[in-house]
C-alpha cells in the first residue's frame, strides 16, 4: 500500500517546486534582470532591447561624444537568437558606435546562417524592430524577442 503515499510524495514536491520558483521570480517584468548592468541600461537609453547583449558583461566603456564603445564580456559567448535559433557568437571584446537607434561599425558579433558566419555590421532600431545588417543585407525582427538578455550557452559557471 505504498502508492498513495508515493503520489502524495510527488505532488508535494510539484507544489513545493513550483512555489519556489515563484517565489524566487516575485516581478519578473518590473524587475531589473539579474545579470544586467550598466551596459544594459545603456542599450535602452539609446532605443535597444537589452536582448542584443548577453549577460556576462565585464565592463563597457562608451564615448558619448563619438558613440564609439568597447564591451569586454567575461569569454567568448555563444547564443541562440530567438525566433529562428539562429546561432550567434560574441567575441570577448566587441567594438563599434552607437547613436539613437542605431548601431554601426559592429565588431565582434557572427551569426550562423545558409552554412556560413556573417558578421554583423549593424543594428537599426525603430522601437517596434531590429535591424540587422550582414554587409549589403539585412533581417528584420521584433524588438520584443531581445527583452531578456540571453545567458551564455556551452560553458559551465564557476562558482
Ligand atoms: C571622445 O570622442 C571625441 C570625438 O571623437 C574625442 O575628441 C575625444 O577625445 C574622445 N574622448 C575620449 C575620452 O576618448
Amino acid at each position: 500500500m505504498a502508492k498513495p503515499q508515493v503520489l502524495c510524495l510527488i505532488w508535494l514536491s510539484l507544489v513545493s517546486l513550483s512555489l519556489s520558483s515563484s517565489v524566487s521570480t516575485p516581478n519578473p517584468k518590473t524587475q531589473l534582470q539579474s545579470g544586467t548592468g550598466e551596459a544594459h541600461q545603456e542599450l535602452i537609453k539609446y532605443g535597444f532591447p537589452i536582448g542584443l547583449l548577453p549577460t556576462d558583461v565585464k565592463s563597457y566603456n562608451l564615448n558619448r561624444t563619438s558613440g564609439r564603445f568597447l564591451i569586454m564580456l567575461g569569454d567568448t559567448c555563444r547564443v541562440t537568437l530567438p525566433p529562428d535559433n539562429y546561432l550567434a557568437t560574441y567575441n570577448k571584446k566587441i567594438t563599434g558606435k552607437i547613436v539613437e537607434s542605431r548601431i554601426a561599425e559592429i565588431d565582434g558579433i557572427s551569426v550562423r546562417a545558409f552554412f556560413k558566419w556573417w558578421g554583423i555590421t549593424g543594428i537599426r532600431s525603430n522601437g517596434q524592430d531590429l535591424v540587422f545588417e550582414v554587409g549589403m543585407l539585412s533581417a528584420k525582427y521584433p524588438s520584443k524577442n531581445f527583452d531578456e538578455s540571453p545567458d551564455c550557452e556551452g560553458r559551465r559557471t564557476s562558482s
